[in-house]
């Protein structure tokens, strides 16, 4: 969507994934607070999305929406303030149905109320549901809030969440600032290996301005080893999906942290080109050592060699599969090593790779292959 949004797919922490309903006020306060004093907002955390179940189970007396008065009784408004003084953006959530997903009032029928009360509130980011949706399709529900959004005037990024209903990447380019690919992730390996998969046909739709989005990130909640969401985190990099934290950033491990802070993995997913890699050559039973690969600014690729075997195996990317010469020759950069592994690797590079890990790399084809 050309409203000046993702440049670069969106970074921050969503409630959903960790908290699900189990959310108010201090919770946000306290998770920005937790942005910024680890570190991760400096690194381009910057959202703080409140998901499903702030609000009140039923509109005002006026038909606006309004924040359920035991868990957020300061009001949105003054949320918003305070994340914003520590430079910070606020995100809301609903749904293009009669409800939300958890029940509470959608704003199907209600678009440009509900954006102009967002607006009012100086919210920066709408994550838009797809439940009671009335069985109308999300190619006619969707576009109503964009317009209803950009009426206000006020900049506000606009995520959807149809699940992959209807094929979103064919006809959301010009409705949303990211679209949902598939249906939700759990906190699996299983879920998060087919997601990744499913994400992966749609990779030529995204672009600066609209992201593929399969779904937010499970790093930190406990359902996959500390390699399998080293796996899951530089994929998801790599593929430039919305890198939007799902754990509970107040109490993060020294691993958790280490994974959402690698700065050279981030850089990938924040690279100016915004190309999307993708699964380009597989191997091994089943096809579980996969290369997946794609190019970055700078004449440079990103490459992650991924292990989805229950064993160990050598994975190897060829230049070939990349799209580069044969004959060039590359410097590779370990990003999870943070070291310069290989000088001038030439036609393929490969390494070891533990079962359900990843290895991650930048080339660098060497400037004498260019003009200067
Ligand atoms: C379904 C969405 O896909 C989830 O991410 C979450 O927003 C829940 N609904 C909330 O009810």
């Amino acid at each position: 969507l050309s409203n000046g949004l993702a440049q670069t797919p969106q970074m921050g922490w969503n409630s959903w994934n960790f908290f699900a309903c189990n959310i108010n006020e201090t919770l946000i306060k306290e998770t920005a607070d937790a942005l910024i004093s680890t570190g991760l907002a400096d690194l381009g955390y910057n959202n703080v999305n409140i998901d499903d179940c702030w609000e009140a189970v039923t509109r005002d007396i006026q038909g606006h929406l309004v924040p359920h008065s035991n868990t957020f009784p300061s009001g949105i408004k003054a949320l918003a303030d305070y994340v914003h003084d520590k430079g910070l953006k606020l995100g809301i959530y609903s749904s293009a149905g009669v409800f939300t997903c958890q029940v509470r009032p959608g704003s199907l029928f209600h678009e440009s109320d509900d954006a102009g009360t967002w607006a009012s509130w100086e919210v920066d980011y709408l994550k838009y549901d797809n439940c009671f949706n009335l069985g109308i399709k999300p190619i006619d529900r969707y576009p109503p809030m964009r317009d209803a959004l950009n009426s206000t005037g006020r900049k506000i990024f606009y995520s959807l969440c149809e699940w992959g209903e209807d094929d979103p990447a064919l006809w959301a380019g010009n409705v949303g600032n990211s679209w949902r690919t598939t249906d939700d992730i759990n906190d699996t390996w299983a879920s998060m290996t087919s997601i990744a998969d499913l994400n992966d046909k749609w990779a030529a739709y995204a672009g600066p301005g609209g992201w593929n989005d399969p779904d937010m990130l499970e790093v930190g909640n406990g359902g996959m080893t500390y390699l399998e969401y080293r796996s899951h985190f530089s994929i998801w990099a790599l593929v430039k999906a919305p890198l939007l934290i799902g754990c509970d950033v107040r109490n993060m491990t020294a691993e958790t942290f280490e994974i959402l802070s690698n700065k050279e993995v981030i850089a990938v997913n924040q690279d100016p080109l915004g190309i999307q890699g993708r699964k380009v050559k597989v191997t091994g039973k089943d096809g579980c050592l996969q290369v997946w690969a794609g190019p970055l600014s700078g004449n440079r690729f990103a490459v992650v060699l991924w292990n989805r075997c229950s064993e160990g195996g050598t994975i190897k990317a060829s230049w070939d599969s990349l799209g580069l010469e044969s004959n060039i020759s590359v410097s590779v950069r370990d990003l999870w090593e943070h070291e310069d592994v290989v000088a001038d690797a030439v036609g393929s590079f490969g390494v070891p790779v533990a079962a359900h890990s990843c290895e991650m790399f930048v080339l660098t084809p060497k400037l004498s292959h260019f003009r200067v």
